[in-house]
């Protein structure tokens, strides 16, 4: 055991619920995929979890399923949850796809709040444009078929409160960058894919998409925000900007 408290055996051992420690009294079956099945199931029924396609009306690209390019259902809801909490006028999504987590978001949205959606894909754009209006969101989304480094470079518009970063991972860090200067103090960040399959664990990624994630991260160090990363899906972020951690 090292002797620093945050790499204690104790912590390490209380870190998820499938650890042997945590998971002692469950009298199923204890291997890693069965406990994580049981365990997904119990947090989306407690959690009232429903699919996009319960909550929305949605066409889907049938090259692209949701599952493949969309967030996991508890990513939705988290999002979900923190725009809620944050209550914010001004949001900005960097990767739209489809436009679910995009109406998530606009669905939490108070009445004058509205959240600036950046997708560089004609084919996603136009496809999250019909289900943003099937939905009756359009009021709530500017939609921009752009490409969010582009976008950002030339943004000068009104500062963001929220911003969820779900685009091209190989420009992570660059987002990050122009993002500084254009969100309002106490902004929150919310980074999917964090993990990213687990490559930003190698101590040099394998692939571009895990590179660009892993120098958004280490970046993140001279950062004076409060940060946390949890081990959720492929890994979320999340940052308040300019509030020393
Ligand atoms: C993981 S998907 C977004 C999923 C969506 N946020 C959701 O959870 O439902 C990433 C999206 O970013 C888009 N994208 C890729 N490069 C981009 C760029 N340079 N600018 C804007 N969007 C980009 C992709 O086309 C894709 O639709």
């Amino acid at each position: 055991m090292s002797g620093n408290i945050v790499n204690s055996d104790e912590f390490y051992e209380t870190f998820l619920p499938f650890s042997k420690r945590l998971s002692s009294e469950y009298n199923g079956d204890k291997d890693t995929e069965s406990l994580m099945r049981v365990m997904y199931e119990f947090c989306i029924n407690y959690s009232d979890i429903k699919t996009p396609q319960e909550c929305f009306s949605i066409e889907e690209d049938p090259s692209f399923p949701l599952t493949q390019l969309g967030s996991n259902l508890i990513t939705y809801r988290l999002i979900e949850f923190l725009t809620t909490i944050k209550n914010p006028n001004n949001v900005l999504e960097i990767g739209t796809f489809i436009g679910c987590s995009t109406m998530y978001i606009a669905s939490k949205l108070s009445q004058n709040s509205k959240i600036v959606s950046l997708e560089k894909y004609d084919r996603f754009y136009n496809i999250a444009k019909r289900n943003i209006s099937a939905n009756n969101l359009t009021h709530k989304v500017e939609l921009k078929n752009i490409d969010a480094l582009e976008y950002l470079k030339d943004y000068n518009g009104e500062k963001f409160d929220m911003v969820f970063l779900d685009g091209n991972k190989e420009n992570y860090k660059d987002y990050l960058i122009l993002l500084e200067n254009i969100m309002n103090s106490g902004c929150l960040i919310v980074i999917d894919n964090t993990s990213f399959s687990c490559d930003t664990l190698n101590e040099v990624p394998n692939t571009e998409k895990g590179l660009g994630v892993k120098s958004m991260l280490e970046y993140t160090k001279k950062l004076s925000y409060l940060k946390i990363v949890l081990p959720l899906s492929d890994g979320i972020m999340l940052m308040i900007a300019n509030n020393k951690g």
